[in-house]
């Protein structure tokens, strides 16, 4: 594979620095230099130079989503954009790698195979649903369908060791269970399919091991920070955003089952990492960052 034929959409996201990370002479664009909803930017690009369309962009304010604003966003982003880049992919006989998400279900038959039917509870979770549709119209697509990814950017576990900075015991939600998915596992995953050229379709890709909650994931992160001093609360998610709904703010509905089957791709040859190992490289490194 010649990696300089590689063109990284939304590349300045938490995946698309990893995909950097991983391809240095890959093309790298961000919404300015390419704006995969704009139908005549991409058409009119010059794809002569691009073997794989690595798609890193996409809309991920799952509550921003339920606004009026939110929603056109979302679906512009999330459905449209994908679309045009499938239909490039056809027109140029191109390899479209995608990223989608266990919110295209509604939790209820964790874990997730990728043959089960689409069942979203939330505008963003419908968007992606709809994205992958129209990338699995292209014949050479990947579709990676991971959870609660954790990278260079905002999230879950940043979060939670900024609150363990201030001395904060948070109360966090138990009743979401899935596994933390590490930006260096997803852009694994995505070379391994690539390089091995493994069969088109859609995979699941998450780290490994016992799924967990949000609750005892922040517990995990307090342990390898070494701070016994911290206790964390558990709350059902209802409760958590009981406050926020009741003062009128649109929170989307979230599934609560995230656990994703992770057959299909091991059987591929790929060696998933446990997420708690991960976890504790990646809290190591942040620190060292400090
Ligand atoms: N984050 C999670 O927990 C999670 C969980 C499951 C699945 N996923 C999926 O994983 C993928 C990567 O997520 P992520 O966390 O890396 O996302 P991210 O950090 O929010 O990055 C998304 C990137 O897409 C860019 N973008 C937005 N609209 C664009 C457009 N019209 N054209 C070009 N670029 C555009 C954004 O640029 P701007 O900054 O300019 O807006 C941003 O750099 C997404 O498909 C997401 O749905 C994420």
């Amino acid at each position: 594979m010649d990696t300089s034929r590689i063109l990284i959409v939304g590349a300045y996201g938490q995946l698309g620095k990893a995909l950097q990370a991983q391809y240095p002479d890959a093309i790298a664009v961000d919404r300015d230099s390419f704006d995969m909803t704009d139908w005549e930017a991409v058409r009119n690009y010059d794809w002569s130079k691009v073997d794989v369309i690595l798609n890193a962009a996409a809309y991920t304010n799952v509550d921003g989503a339920e606004t009026a604003e939110g929603r056109t966003a979302a679906w512009k982003i999330n459905a449209t954009g994908p679309g045009y880049l499938s239909q490039v992919a056809t027109e140029h006989g191109l390899v479209l790698v995608h990223v989608s998400s266990d919110y295209v279900f509604d939790g209820t038959k964790a874990p997730h195979t990728e043959a089960e039917p689409y069942s979203p509870l939330s505008v963003y979770g419908a968007a992606k649903a709809a994205g992958d549709i129209a990338v699995s119209a292209t014949k050479r697509h990947y579709i990676l369908r991971t959870t609660w990814l954790i990278g260079n950017g905002p999230n879950f576990v940043r979060t939670m060791m900024g609150l363990a900075a201030k001395n904060i015991s948070p109360t966090v939600v138990s009743d979401q269970v899935g596994r933390l998915t590490f930006t260096s596992t997803l852009v694994a995953a995505i070379d391994h399919l690539l390089q091995s050229q493994a069969w088109g379709g859609i995979y699941n890709v998450t780290n490994s091991g016992e799924p967990a909650s949000w609750a005892d994931i922040t517990r995990q992160i307090f342990k390898d920070l070494g701070r016994d001093d911290l206790s964390v609360t558990d709350s059902s998610t209802e409760k958590y955003f009981a406050d926020k709904i009741a003062s009128g703010v649109r929170i989307a509905p979230r599934p609560l089952g995230s656990e994703m089957d992770l057959s299909k791709l091991e059987a591929t040859g790929l060696k998933l990492t446990d997420w708690k190992s991960e976890l504790a490289t990646y809290i190591q490194d942040e620190l060292k960052e400090e």
